[in-house]
């Protein structure tokens, strides 16, 4: 049987998971992969570090040279994280011939296109299945079983740290800060949460979910991207009374040419299958032109549902060395340029707008003629009397593009109108 040596960067969640499967159902990955799959050699920071993992000391080395050298070794499979060191040793492993997998979405998501590239040059696969949405093997399914597809639109919701955080919300009737904490206790949320929680794990997916999808890079600093610090528990129970539940959502569409995205706390339907998906779990919802809608849903992260998904890519590899490997490499992104599609960033949409209105005769027509003056049509509106002097009012507006949003806020707010503009959240439609 062939025998595949496996060199792993990082034994925390992920590696740790991935070591286990590896081990846990060797007999079965040997059978599928037909190969012998041994990790040979494992970097950590700290050799001495109590690990609840029963590995054999002396394959642990804090020296990556000694790992990215090994000419016995055949695939690097990173997972330490961060972005400039990973870069570094994947490059180096691509340029001395290495088949690499990862998990890291940052260095996918800033340095994929580059990367792709000099691993196609070196003629080694680059595979990044668990860098997406954790368990769910969406980037398989589009490369492969899907790849006749054109796809139109993707939206996920692909951080379970802010979605355990707005269902505890929802839910459990948590403030914000409550259900942060809760989230960190039960090790959904890290001790600095601030990439999740402000968007910016979700802007790297969805840049790679981009460049799968719709074969364009977009530097996720270019994507519109907006947390959920300051979503407040009011507004999740205004919208349930609206009928929409509040989700963190990345979105994509492509629409005759001109693809819009966005990461964004986003107002979905009840009636809507990502409206389900709750606490740490993850879910995406593609169209393509052939397939039709189609929902995948599972756990976005975790030691074994990442693990998963990284012993899937390391059995592709195995099933690849010594034969034509560009028979079996997964299909490269469809080649769009930036001339076949627009790219403009975020898209028009529905808008909930909640005001503090004084309670003044007239202030409901003045808001809405302002609206009404900009082209902007009104869904409903629902007023929320407690008997003091100022009032929430919440509108729901049809789809206006955000730029004709703020001149219409901008007369509302320069006539005095309303006292206070309390939020302004997008409505999936
Ligand atoms: N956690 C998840 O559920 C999840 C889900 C999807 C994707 N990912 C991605 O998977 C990757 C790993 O995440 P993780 O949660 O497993 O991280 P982690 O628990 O922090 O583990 C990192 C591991 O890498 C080692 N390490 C870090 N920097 C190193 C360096 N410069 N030199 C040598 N060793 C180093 C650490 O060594 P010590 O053990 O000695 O400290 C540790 O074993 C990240 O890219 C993450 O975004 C994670």
């Amino acid at each position: 049987m062939k025998q595949v040596n496996v060199g792993l960067l990082g034994l925390g969640n992920v590696g740790k998971g991935t070591y286990t499967i590896l081990t846990k159902h060797a007999d079965k990955i040997s059978g599928m992969s037909g190969s012998q799959i041994d990790v040979k050699k494992i970097l950590v920071s700290d050799v001495n570090k109590k690990r609840d993992i029963d590995v054999p000391k002396e394959i642990l080395t804090t020296d990556a040279e000694s790992i990215l050298c090994d000419p016995d070794i055949d695939v690097i499979v990173e997972l330490i994280g961060g972005i400039d060191t990973a870069y570094f040793y994947i490059k180096q492993a691509i340029l001395r011939g290495k088949h690499v997998v990862t998990a890291n979405k940052a260095v996918i998501a800033t340095h994929g296109p580059e990367l792709m590239d000099l691993a196609k040059k070196n003629r080694v696969l680059l595979l990044h299945e668990a860098s997406v949405a954790g368990g769910i093997p969406i980037i398989t399914a589009m490369l492969k079983p899907l790849a006749g597809n054109e796809f139109t639109e993707i939206i996920g919701i692909v951080n379970g740290t802010t979605n355990y955080i707005l269902t505890q919300m929802t839910e459990n009737n948590m403030e914000y800060d409550t259900a942060l904490r809760l989230a960190q206790e039960k090790g959904f949320a890290e001790a600095d949460p601030t990439s999740d929680v402000e968007g910016e794990d979700a802007a790297y997916k969805l840049c790679i979910l981009m460049l799968i999808a719709f074969g364009v890079y977009v530097d996720p600093k270019d994507i519109p991207c907006e947390g959920i610090t300051k979503i407040a528990k009011a507004d999740i129970d205004f919208a349930s009374q609206f009928g929409y539940k509040l989700k963190l959502l990345a979105g994509a569409k492509n629409t005759n040419g001109r693809l819009k995205y966005y990461v964004s706390p986003t107002l979905v339907a009840e009636s809507h299958p990502l409206a389900s998906v709750n606490n740490e779990f993850n879910a995406l919802f593609v169209k393509g032109d052939a397939v039709g809608e189609l929902m995948f849903y599972g756990k976005g992260a975790g030691p074994m549902p990442t693990g998963s998904a990284v012993v899937g890519d390391i059995i592709s590899v195995a099933k690849c060395i010594g034969t034509d490997l560009l028979d079996v490499t997964p299909a490269q992104p469809y080649p769009v340029t930036e001339d076949d599609l627009e790219l403009i960033g975020e898209s028009k949409s529905m808008f909930y707008i909640n005001f503090l209105v004084g309670d003044e005769p007239g202030s409901l027509g003045k808001v809405s003629t302002a609206f009404g003056n900009h082209g902007i049509s009104i869904q409903s509106v629902m007023q929320r009397s407690q008997g003091e002097a100022a009032v929430p009012v919440i509108y729901i507006l049809h789809e206006t593009k955000r730029k004709q949003l703020d001149e219409a806020l901008k007369e509302i707010t320069d006539n005095n109108f309303v006292q206070e503009i309390t939020s302004i959240l997008r409505v999936l439609s």
